[in-house]
């Protein structure tokens, strides 16, 4: 039988290209489950997943919940802000105190880059990132490609577009990790202050004429404007910035083709996107979200069986 090469998943940087075709063939089977009237499957019964979130989140809590749920694991949610941790108990404590409740994995969001990686090398549990700091947030970057796959029918050779706060961004480092692995061809575009010196080592092309960037690219996937990381200012006003970097429905409908548009969400509408692109029948956002729970019912699924 198929098994992922891991037995974290820390970061799409630690995955192969086998990897993530194991967790889309795997994802395929339970998105169709999740589309069922009874959407749940006993494969977990055994398994205990602790959601550690020390960050804010809405789609990726939700979405690990309902997948951990669907596969009817056991799960205890923890918020940093509400426990222990304001008492100044250490991270490896925490987990350690949740672990010795019989947990069996924890799925962890945190603002400290290499958080889960650090986690994973002092307890005994299977360690899921579910965004850490502006490093990676893996299974974003799995739903992107698995949406992209689904709607254009494969990755490999097509041309994605990264558009915006590519610095600050953990879903751009992991979503261009993953769309290299599986051959896609792949630009960022942004101004240059949120673009990373020698970005190109990993592959991609940096352009910075956002109409050029969308009459190249097959999908654009739009960021957001991390302004709580920023401690000083990239651009001038976000007026500016939307005048440059900022997709309308009258600069979609002049391209030269049809695109698709993607976004990892939280949207701050009329900066990145107008509301009228972010419900255009070329937007798939709401695909990425639904996805995301097939997506993570696979990962869970794959590595609770390198556990069982
Ligand atoms: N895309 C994403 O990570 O959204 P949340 O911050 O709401 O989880």
């Amino acid at each position: 039988m198929s098994e992922l090469s891991v037995k974290h998943l820390l970061g799409i940087k630690y995955l192969n290209e086998k990897d993530i075709q194991l967790i889309f063939e795997t994802a395929d089977q339970f998105k169709e489950v999740i589309n069922r009237s009874i959407k749940k499957v006993p494969s977990l019964r055994d398994i205990t997943i602790a959601n550690i979130f020390f960050e804010n989140s809405t789609r990726t809590r939700l979405s690990f919940e309902l997948a951990e749920k669907r596969l009817s694991a056991d799960i205890v949610n923890f918020s940093a802000a509400q426990s222990s941790v304001k008492k100044g108990e250490t991270l490896i404590d925490t987990v350690n105190n949740i672990l010795s409740m019989k947990v069996d994995m924890v799925v962890m969001r945190h603002p400290n880059p290499g958080a889960g990686i650090f986690l994973s090398k002092h307890v005994k549990a299977s360690i899921v990132n579910a965004g850490d700091g502006a490093h990676e947030h893996p299974t974003q970057a799995l739903l992107d490609s698995y949406s992209i796959r689904e709607k254009l029918g494969g990755v490999a050779g097509k041309n994605v577009v990264i558009v915006g706060d590519i610095l600050h961004s953990r879903v751009a480092l992991s979503n261009i990790f993953a769309l290299k692995l599986q051959g896609a061809n792949v630009k960022v575009c942004g101004p240059k202050t949120l673009i990373p010196k020698h970005i190109e080592s990993l592959g991609v092309t940096v352009e910075t004429d956002l109409r050029k960037a969308l009459n190249w690219c097959d999908v654009a996937n739009m960021l957001r404007i991390q302004n709580e990381r920023m401690d000083i200012s990239y651009f001038p006003t976000t007026r500016e910035y939307t005048q440059q970097f900022g997709v309308n429905k009258k600069l979609l409908d002049s391209l030269d083709k049809e695109i698709v548009i993607m976004h990892p969400g939280p949207i701050n509408r009329g900066v990145e996107i107008t509301s009228d692109v972010a419900d255009s029948k070329q937007s798939i956002i709401l695909n990425q979200v639904e996805n995301g729970v097939a997506i993570r019912m696979a990962v869970i699924y794959l590595l609770a069986s390198k556990i069982k």
